[in-house]
């Protein structure tokens, strides 16, 4: 049999025709009218069937961190795919192995505190296990989540979404959780100014348990019907929004009060996002359960996992087959994992993604300064926000955010004498907010392109 490959060679009509007749549209490739194709990726660049490069500055919503054909991990795969490709999840690989030693000693030093990991293969199942965990540690199945989070769509973690509209066609929810206001201080759900609210929202959340009859806690055995708080550190897909210092440790102490869980969902802000390995390192308060995926492999083949602290995972307590999938620890998943974490501790990257997040902050600042329709922006590391405004600078604007986002798509912006365009993930509540998620490795002149493109987008689509 001819072993070479031998590439498809199709027109992007063609394709959309085939895709729009075979494929679902289910999925979200069908929010855009035509859905936009791409044919090649290199470092912080998605290019088309046309050669015209785009910017990408979402990166696969935060899961190619390192960067789109990132040589060392490429390589790292070859080795893989020439050595053993597959191996069925029940046998030991040693990637599998040395990479949960690898996030559990990472995740000891931060935390001082020693646990488990056990991997899966998308962000979503990786919270269906810390659900199961969760479960089986308390024997409850209600959790605390928050307006605005979002940690996929499994039936289970719909369930702790906080979107009724990915809940509504599928059935009565009853593990439902109970949704509390996420502190988004530049719309505060209380109308409060962080300057002089003194966390009011955690006063709010600590009511929750003055009486039996507030409906949470049994006050005579001091014991929470609520069993877990299932926390982003900042909110992803709620539009990259950055709690005020201090918030979680004061949520902390009230959760300890009543020995409720916490387990921060970094399966998009992990992984030096925000300059640490996990994001909640920032706010100085240890959880109980980490979730991740997404940039673990670089976007290669998927890998999911949890980690869990010691007492909640023992291989008493979550015996062998408590939850699995075919492909929980394939080899490709872990090869690309392993070596992401070996890369991670060999260069300081949170110096490295700090410097770069405050350049690019810099200039998102300036860029403010001359549009009026950008409301907020801010930034931890390399997560960063703009809200797209009407000219008030506060009325969230969709229609101008949805039109830039076309625009950038169309790539006839022109950078440098070249034409060029660009890729921008829209996220928050009222879907107007720019969440920008750059390779950690953009260098400044990409930085610089960025808030060229943008600006540039600003001036067309006011
Ligand atoms: C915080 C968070 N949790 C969970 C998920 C779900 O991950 P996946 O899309 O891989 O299922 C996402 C995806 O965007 C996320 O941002």
């Amino acid at each position: 049999m001819d072993t070479t490959y031998k590439p498809i060679n199709i027109s992007d009509e063609e394709l959309l025709k085939i895709d729009d007749e075979y494929c679902s549209h289910g999925d979200t490739v069908h929010y855009m009218t035509p859905p936009k194709v791409f044919r090649e990726a290199n470092g912080s660049f998605v290019i088309d069937s046309q050669g015209i490069e785009y910017l990408d500055i979402q990166m696969w919503y935060s899961a190619c961190n390192f960067g789109y054909k990132n040589e060392r991990i490429n390589n790292s795969l070859k080795h893989s795919i020439d050595t053993m490709p597959q191996l069925a999840s029940q046998f030991i690989n040693p990637d599998r192995s040395m990479l949960a030693k690898k996030i559990g000693d990472a995740t000891e030093k931060r935390f001082g505190v020693k646990g488990r990991t056990h991997f899966n293969v998308g962000g979503a199942q990786a919270v269906e296990d810390a659900l199961k965990i969760v479960r089986n540690h308390t024997g409850k199945s209600l959790m605390f989540a928050y307006q605005g989070g979002y940690h996929g769509r499994t039936l289970g973690a719909s369930a702790i979404t906080s979107s009724y509209r990915y809940r509504r066609r599928f059935g009565h929810f009853s593990d439902r959780a109970h949704f509390t206001p996420y502190p988004y201080c530049f719309r505060c759900p209380y109308g409060k100014k962080v300057e002089d609210c003194n966390l009011y929202c955690v006063k709010q959340f600590e009511k929750n348990f003055e009486t039996e009859y507030q409906s949470f806690l049994d006050v005579k055995t001091n014991e929470c019907e609520f069993t877990a708080f299932f926390a982003e550190p900042i909110q992803g897909t709620g539009g990259y929004v950055i709690p005020p210092k201090g918030y979680f440790q004061e949520m902390k102490k009230i959760l300890d009060r009543y020995k409720i869980l916490l387990v921060s969902d970094e399966i998009q802000m992990g992984f030096y996002r925000t300059g640490k390995l996990w994001a909640m390192e920032h706010f100085g308060v240890t959880p109980d359960i980490i979730t991740f995926g997404k940039a673990l492999t670089n976007g290669m083949n998927p890998l999911s996992g949890i980690w869990a602290k010691g007492e909640l995972i023992t291989p008493e307590k979550f015996p062998p087959g408590s939850t699995h999938s075919t492909f929980s620890s394939n080899p490709m998943g872990t090869r690309s994992g392993l070596e992401v974490m070996t890369m991670l501790e060999e260069v300081d990257h949170e110096k490295l993604v700090m410097d770069k997040g405050a350049y690019f902050l810099a200039q998102l600042k300036d860029l403010q300064k001359k549009h009026k329709n950008i409301g907020d922006v801010d930034g931890l590391g390399l997560a960063l926000r703009a809200e797209v405004c009407e000219a008030d600078g506060y009325t969230p604007s969709k229609s101008i955010i949805d039109k830039i986002m076309n625009e950038g798509l169309k790539g006839d912006l022109e950078y440098r004498g070249k034409k060029c365009g660009l890729v921008i993930d829209v996220g928050g509540y009222k879907k107007n907010v720019i969440t920008i998620a750059p390779s950690l490795y953009i260098t400044n002149e990409e930085i610089d392109m960025s808030i060229e493109l943008l600006d540039q987008l600003f001036i067309r689509c006011k």
